[in-house]
This record gives structure tokens, C-alpha cells and sequence, in this order.
């Protein structure tokens, strides 16, 4: 899984069309020596899509909002971005009505040790689920909540947990939809859920079923705490590298350094148009 790319110009039409191209057949694109500011990391997706900013504007850089940043240090005192984030299995806005199509990470800071993102392609591991395992996972329904990760925001010191919760369940309520979708892209069958955001999966009569849950995420390598998991695919990177992937069909987790080393990347995340 992954393809990495040399020279590739954001300002050629057919290097954005095949890139587009590759990153539904390959799943993640790694393209090389890419040099941009806030506004024209901005601009690559939207070449690739309808870039959204993240609903919460913690997240926001500063000078382009649609920027998500992730930083685990201060910059000269100030606070930008959210540090720690996605270091748990999840597809970027799975909790929502609608999920992005396409995630882009540019790494900004890129810390010496641990560096990268794990990855599980869940069209393969529909694939290669037992015969009785995707029967039984064929009319369920899956709900997902953005709950327990949900992080506490500057703004919530003292305020009662009960109360942020409820505003979190206003916001994003829980949105269930079928364990297993078809790609609009690729026509393949996908498991839909993940360990982060996925509560509980409810069979054809709305009855929760924890224990397919927990086997549907253990045979995908999601409860795997050692990440040696067959299914699992660390992506590295250096600065300078811009990861592409097919946000529909991966799930992925952040590694986070344990030492105090900098670390901050930013990112964009489109839709494609509605059947597109
Ligand atoms: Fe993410």
C-alpha cells in the first residue's frame, strides 16, 4: 500500500488528475519535495476537492482556517493548533454526517524518533474477513461519536463535565450508518468503523452487538497494542514529503514521539462532489 512520488507540480492539470487517479488505486501518496505555505497547501486540495474547515476552531492556523493544525510545542509562547491529536484508530470526521473523501498532511516539523502514521486498508480486510464473519456483519448498522475524544478546550477549565458533554451531543450527535459501504470510487466493499469513534454496532432489529464489535475489531488489527498486526502499514516521512490518502477506505492512528522532540504537521481534508 503507498506509492511515493517525484516531481510532482501542483500547477500541472495532469499531475492533479493523476493524482487523483493514484490515490483511490494506491490509497496513500507520498509526493516529494513539496514546498508551500498555509494558502497553497490550501490551494493543492482544492484541486483535489471541497476543502472544509474542522468544526472546532481550535484546530485552525491562524492565517488559513481550512488549515488543521496538529503541534505538540508553543510557538514563542502562543498556542496554535491542538497537540496529540488522532493517536487513537479513526477515519477523519467519521463521527459526522459526512465523512472527507480525501485527507492531505503536509509535516512540518518532523521529530527524529517515532515519526510517521499507521495505517489499516478496511476494503482489503472486508476482503479477507472469514465467510461467516462478513455474514454476520452484513445488515448490521454502525454508530459513531466523536465522545471519547472529544478534546477539552481551553475555554472548558471549570466548566462541569456533564455540561460539555451535552453541548458535544447537540453538536455532533452519534450518526449510524452500514458497517459495510461500496466505495463511490472504487466500487470496493468497505468495513466502516474504527476503534476511536465506533461505539456499537446494532444488528437489522437495532439490537447492540458488542461482541461483533470487538471481533470485527480485532480481525482488522485495531486492538492489536503491539501494531505488529499483519493488516498494519506505518507511512514514514521527512519534511518536505506531502501525504495524500483515500480518507473512505483507511483508518489511521497518529504515532506520537514520547520524547519532548517538536513535532507539528498540518492538514487539509476535501469532499468530492456529492456522487462524484
Ligand atoms: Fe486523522
Amino acid at each position: 500500500m503507498g506509492v511515493v512520488v517525484d516531481d510532482f507540480d501542483p500547477a500541472v492539470d495532469e499531475d492533479v488528475q493523476l493524482l487523483k487517479k493514484t490515490v483511490y488505486r494506491e490509497k496513500i501518496v507520498v509526493l516529494k519535495r513539496q514546498q508551500h505555505d498555509p494558502a497553497s497547501f490550501l490551494e493543492l486540495g482544492r484541486r483535489l476537492g471541497t476543502p472544509e474547515a474542522y468544526y472546532e476552531p481550535i484546530y485552525h492556523h491562524p492565517d488559513v482556517p481550512e488549515v488543521f493544525v496538529s503541534a505538540n510545542a508553543d510557538d514563542d509562547g502562543r498556542r496554535i493548533g491542538v497537540p496529540k491529536t488522532g493517536r487513537f484508530w479513526h477515519s477523519d470526521y467519521q463521527f459526522m454526517a459526512r465523512p472527507f473523501d480525501i485527507t492531505l498532511i503536509y509535516p512540518r516539523v518532523v521529530p527524529s524518533t517515532n515519526r510517521g502514521t499507521l495505517f489499516i486498508d478496511l476494503a482489503r480486510a472486508y476482503d479477507l474477513l472469514s465467510p461467516a464473519l462478513r455474514q454476520a456483519v452484513a445488515a448490521t448498522t454502525a454508530v459513531h461519536s466523536v465522545r471519547r475524544f472529544f478534546k477539552i478546550r481551553p475555554e472548558d477549565v471549570y466548566r462541569p463535565i456533564g455540561e460539555v458533554l451535552a453541548e458535544v451531543d447537540a453538536r455532533t450527535p452519534p450518526v449510524r450508518r452500514p458497517t459495510v459501504f461500496t466505495h463511490p470510487q472504487t466500487g470496493e466493499r468497505v468495513l466502516y468503523l474504527s476503534e476511536g469513534f465506533t461505539e456499537a454496532i446494532e444488528d437489522a432489529d437495532g439490537a447492540p452487538r458488542p461482541d461483533l464489535l470487538t471481533e470485527l475489531l480485532t480481525a482488522t488489527g485495531q486492538l492489536d497494542a503491539t501494531f505488529t498486526h499483519p493488516a498494519i502499514h506505518l507511512q514514514t516521512f521527512d519534511v518536505g514529503d506531502l501525504l495524500i490518502w483515500d480518507n473512505r477506505s483507511l483508518v489511521h492512528r497518529a504515532v506520537h514521539s514520547d520524547t519532548p522532540e517538536p513535532a507539528v504537521s498540518w492538514r487539509v481534508t476535501v469532499h468530492e462532489p456529492i456522487g462524484g
